[in-house]
């Protein structure tokens, strides 16, 4: 019998996932039971803690989804891997960490606990609230509303949607409730690791993590970081490949926070989640992948996602490991 061309294993990839995923997300399904919609935020505790939902597209463009996947909800967390790729695209490989490490902490997503560990107090990684609220500092604009619309017009780009927008009443109830994230700020205000006002930089964190995607924004976005940086479908080289690099190197070690390690065991692939309940991943090269279910397992990640993307993963044999 003659092996199968590159092609034809693509085929039968995309056709196996085709048939199977469906069975799959109702499968895991029940884990939505064992998590908990966020409520910190007090916008997010309204979703509904039974939705499931998955988008899959492949480098050809081609898509596939299943369960809750046109709900919209915001990508919190997740948009830090993008804030991210923006700064360094702004300032430099050089410039960005100097102020923010390459560490994982081992600790949750919203902790100061090693903020005081090291000298100088930088964050560990810009993955955390912490080294989030930094990167929002070091984005390029004349002050909180130009650099809030560039980074808007950045996620645009990647999601190849126009339309995706601030969700203006979880900016301000976050905003309004964000007592611990405020505290960091100042503290790292004090510590001279933030160049702007602080009001200033929590306006362009908030308003980030504010942004509204479905699932299949966040395949997208996936599928431009699974290309290396170039838009799958025209081919135009959007993210440098050295930073698209060091984003995927920071979703395999800090991307699901206390978490990373276990989902690099069970999953092995690229991940960011938030605490909206999406999860955005991708196999290199291969697809990109938006995942949504609001109820939370106690490391802050979607309960049934995390299960969903462990059976993909076992069943498509994805693991980077
Ligand atoms: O700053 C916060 O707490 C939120 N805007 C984002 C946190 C988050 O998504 C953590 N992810 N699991």
């Amino acid at each position: 019998m003659n092996a199968m061309s590159n092609a034809e294993v693509i085929d039968h990839e995309f056709n196996r996932l085709r048939e199977k995923l469906p069975l799959w997300l109702q499968e895991n399904r029940r884990f939505c039971r064992d998590g908990k919609v966020a409520s910190y935020i007090p916008e997010l505790s309204k979703a509904s803690g039974n939705h499931l939902g998955i988008h899959i597209i492949d480098a050809s463009g081609r898509s596939l989804s299943a369960g809750d996947c046109g709900v919209a909800f915001t990508m919190q967390s997740i948009s830090k891997v993008f804030t991210l790729l923006l700064a360094l695209m702004d300032r430099g490989e050089e410039a960005v960490f100097d102020k923010v490490g390459m560490e994982p902490t081992g600790d949750q997503f919203n902790s100061m606990l090693k903020l005081e560990l090291v000298q100088p107090s930088i964050p560990f990684n810009p993955m955390i609230n912490a080294g989030a609220i930094v990167i929002s500092s070091l984005i390029n604009g004349s002050g909180p509303a130009e650099k809030s619309e560039r980074t808007l017009q950045f996620f645009r780009l990647l999601a190849g949607n126009n339309k995706l927008d601030f969700d203006n009443d979880v900016y301000r109830t976050e905003s309004a409730s964000a007592d611990l994230n405020r505290s960091m700020a100042y503290f790292l205000k004090d510590k001279g690791v933030l160049a702007c006002p602080v009001d200033e930089v929590l306006e362009v964190y908030f308003k980030h993590c504010s942004i509204n995607a479905t699932c299949s924004d966040l395949a997208r976005m996936a599928l431009v970081l699974a290309s290396g940086g170039r838009d799958p479908v025209t081919g135009a080289a959007l993210i440098p490949r050295r930073y698209v690099q060091i984003a995927k190197t920071f979703m395999i070690t800090c991307g699901m926070y206390n978490a990373s390690g276990q989902f690099a065991i069970q999953v092995g692939l690229p991940a960011k989640s938030g605490v909206a309940g999406g999860i955005l991943t991708l196999v290199p090269g291969k697809y990109g992948i938006g995942v949504f279910g609001p109820a939370l397992n106690p490391k802050g990640n979607s309960s049934a996602g995390v299960r969903l993307l462990e059976t993909l993963s076992k069943e498509m044999n994805w693991s980077l490991f």
